[in-house]
């Protein structure tokens, strides 16, 4: 007679559909039990993970189900034990369980053959933990900023550039989106141009345009077709306040090797150089739709449009990375008790903001600057007036004031 424990999930038929795993030395090693397409019949993967997560299937079988019994004795007695936090009790269960580690194991694989086409100089620099193609330098490479903080969550936005993917980085003004591509641009050595749609920018100025100069007539490349051919990165900013014509003109370049037609200039052909790359920034789409009353005139941008993008909504950094980003900004005077406090204040502003009681933002930036005067100055409030109070409106200054003088005490 055997007595060990019997295993939730060894008796009841549906029950045996699931994940059975054991550790092993390097990690854990699985059987998956799933339904297979003929009646009473059952699909066996097993496999092996490391610590990372990455991981390969080395057998897929079918079996009936007096085999698959004679397997699950087997496996008990050599110590698997089905995935308790998440026993499945029926298919939909199963489904939800088998799909992680077949998406990891097709990660990993896409992971071990990813070769990437050298463009540029052919070297890459580690950014964040992604290898990013290097440039060729120029006098467009924005200036490193030390400073700058690369939170883990930004790799996937590392790597889409990587990948030459369209990339659409939306959040609050002073959220850190222009700021995110141009240190990815100036640790890589790409020339960055960068086109503010909020304005005047006008079709001609983004697509090009016909002009006289001492009797003859010549094309001017516009940002677009600029950046296409010489290779930079051009960053599209506040997109959802862009013309139609502008957005019409950008379609076309949004697939990875899409083309540019100039019809003005008889249909000629502009054909991206490898290292080109297109950003947009916004405030208010997709996600941040709901901000859209504190941004003015946006417009919607469809579905459609959207949909070539990757889009990834930023937020502020915390309280705790923009401590980290005063400590490094203002090194050494910056002390980790005053950076908290002002970390804390931005914090507290930007929540005003989001509850409307606020009508200005709070960016990195201002604190940073008024950080910097207060050090100066020693005298909060004295730097709170050129930093911050000149800035905003009235009702916002004394707003602001309260919440600084929640967290200084006067004569702290
Ligand atoms: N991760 C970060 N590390 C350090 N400083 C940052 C970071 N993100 C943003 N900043 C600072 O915040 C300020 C505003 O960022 P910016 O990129 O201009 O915002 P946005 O484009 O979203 O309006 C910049 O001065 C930048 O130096
Ligand atoms: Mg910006």
């Amino acid at each position: 007679m055997d007595d060990a424990p019997e295993l939730t999930g060894y008796d009841n038929e549906d029950e045996h559909l699931g994940l059975y795993q054991r550790a092993t030395e390097t990690g854990v090693e699985w059987w998956r039990v799933s339904v297979a397409d003929r009646p009473e019949t059952y699909r066996l993967e097993h496999g092996s993970a490391d610590a990372r997560g990455a991981g390969t299937v080395d057998i897929d079988l079918v079996v009936d189900e007096e085999n698959l019994r004679a397997k699950l004795k087997k496996w008990r007695r050599e110590g698997f034990a089905i995935d308790a936090d998440d026993t499945p009790n029926d298919r939909a269960a199963n489904a939800r369980i088998s799909f992680m580690p077949e998406l990891q194991r097709v990660a990993a694989l896409m992971s071990a053959a990813k070769r990437r086409p050298r463009e540029g100089t052919g070297e890459t620099v580690r950014i964040a933990e992604v290898e990013v193609p290097c440039g060729v330098g120029g006098a467009l490479v924005p200036p490193v900023n030390p400073a700058y903080l690369f939170a883990a969550r930004f790799n996937d936005i590392v790597e889409d550039i990587a990948e030459n993917r369209r990339v659409m980085l939306i959040g609050h003004t002073g959220a850190g989106k222009t700021s995110l591509i141009e240190q990815v641009a100036a640790r890589s050595h790409h020339g960055v141009l960068r086109s503010n749609m909020n304005g005047q920018t006008t079709v001609g100025d983004f697509v090009g345009f016909w002009t006289v100069k001492g009797g003859e007539t010549l094309w001017v490349d516009g940002v677009l077709p600029t950046a296409m051919r010489e290779g930079l990165w051009l960053i599209v900013d506040e997109i959802d306040f862009a013309e139609p014509s502008i957005l019409a003109a950008l379609t076309a370049v949004l697939e990875p090797h899409g083309r540019l037609v100039l019809k003005e200039k008889g249909n000629e052909i502009v054909a991206p150089h490898p290292s080109f790359r297109l950003f947009a920034t916004a405030n208010a789409v997709g996600a941040m739709s709901q901000f859209r009353h504190l941004y003015q005139g946006a417009n919607l941008m469809n579905e459609a449009f959207l949909d070539r993008w990757r889009v990834y909504l930023l937020d502020y950094l915390t309280p705790a990375e923009e401590a980290d980003v005063l400590m490094r900004t203002l090194a050494p005077n910056m002390t980790r008790a005053l950076a908290t406090t002002l970390a804390a204040i931005a914090a507290d502003c930007r929540a005003a903001f989001a509850r409307e009681d606020l009508s200005s933002a709070f960016s990195t930036r201002r604190l940073l600057d008024w950080a910097e005067l207060r050090l100066r100055t020693g005298d909060p409030e004295r730097a709170a007036a050129p930093a911050i109070y000149a800035k905003v409106s009235p009702e916002d200054a004394a707003l602001i004031r309260g919440i600084v003088r929640h967290r200084i005490a006067p004569d702290g």
